[in-house]
């Protein structure tokens, strides 16, 4: 079966295989996020052809499938089938790699905020864009976290919330130490920075603000970027010790604006939601393209809020934390 895009691209399909992981065998990139079916990033239209689900669309709506939309994710073709899916070229060349890696440091930042540093082999030649994610392989288990760092540093750098009950959350707050070995595969995901001219809004929640650090970080050491627009940066936390990045750079002139979801005696921030408190800061959105990585529930409502507001489709990205299963 052939899959054929708007832009005239085309690749081939299988039953077995989704359209997504069809595209990326064949060398091309498409928005994707949680890969599960439940961010709607690779969210396209079905233009002609038939498919099967082979996992739940759950981020479809009704409105949705009337259009003949599809999560690429979780369908495979059963005919020669059409999308409008563009293909992402910034990622050509970014390979997708098993591969060992070492605990190098552990520095918890708070209760339930880890650092974990991972060392590669030398020979690794690990490159990734930042802002993508990794999957961290422990035995069985395997989680998505994004990478905090930049790709010019020896090491990975993630951050990393407890969660209770969590399998891996075991693992980082009561057994890891340095030296472990893991595997990771990646890098992973289309979260990262596509227009560095316009003016930019990062909205995140928790450790959503890894992959905000490693975009920015990577701004602040590129020679060549001369910062002409405006950079902010909403950043959600339920409580006040786990705002455990401080955005000090150089060059960078940008403002964080750390948002609490509940008041607490003595807070002088923002208290809310960061997309309301983003919204309310500011009138007019025309040009502003806004990058979200958080709770999924934070990523739904931001984009529905811009969008309603008049933001492109176009100019909205996001990167979901989504329940594994
Ligand atoms: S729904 Fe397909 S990548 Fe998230």
């Amino acid at each position: 079966m052939i899959i054929y895009t708007t832009e005239n691209k085309k690749f081939d399909g299988q039953r077995e295989k989704t359209v997504l992981d069809a595209a990326l065998a064949s060398g091309l990139v498409f928005e994707y996020s949680c890969k599960n079916g439940q961010c709607g990033v690779c969210k396209t239209t079905l233009l002609k052809g038939e498919i099967i689900e082979k996992q739940g669309q759950l981020a479809l709506t009704d409105q949705d499938r009337k259009e003949r939309k599809i999560l690429t994710c979780c369908c495979a073709p059963v005919t020669d089938i059409e999308i409008d899916a563009a293909d992402l070229s910034a990622l050509h060349g970014i390979e997708v790699k098993t591969l060992p890696a070492r605990v190098n440091r552990i520095t918890y930042l708070s209760d339930n905020i880890v650092e974990i540093k991972l060392r590669l082999p030398p020979t690794a030649n690990f490159q990734f864009i930042e802002g993508q994610y990794i999957d961290v392989i422990w035995g069985a288990v395997r989680r998505s976290y994004s990478i905090a760092s930049v790709s010019s540093d020896k090491e990975l750098t993630l951050l990393i919330k407890f969660f209770e009950n969590g399998q891996m959350s075991d693992y980082w707050f009561n057994q890891v130490k340095t030296n472990d070995l893991l595997r990771i595969e990646g890098p992973k995901g289309t979260f990262f920075l596509r227009d560095t001219a316009k003016p930019l809004v990062f909205l995140a929640t928790g450790t959503g603000i890894a992959p905000v650090k490693s975009i920015l970080s990577k701004l602040e050491y590129d020679p060549d970027y001369q910062q002409s627009q405006t950079i902010e940066v909403y950043w959600g936390n339920r409580y006040p010790e786990e705002f455990v990045w401080d955005a000090s750079f150089n060059k960078l002139h940008i403002t964080v604006h750390n948002v609490l979801s509940r008041p607490v005696d003595g807070w002088s921030g923002d208290v809310g939601y960061v997309q309301d408190v983003a919204l309310a800061d500011r009138k007019n959105i025309d040009g502003l393209v806004v990058y979200a990585c958080g709770s999924n529930a934070m990523i739904q409502s931001a984009k529905k809020r811009f969008l309603e507001s008049g933001l492109l489709e176009g100019n909205f990205h996001s990167d979901a934390f989504v329940q594994s299963f």
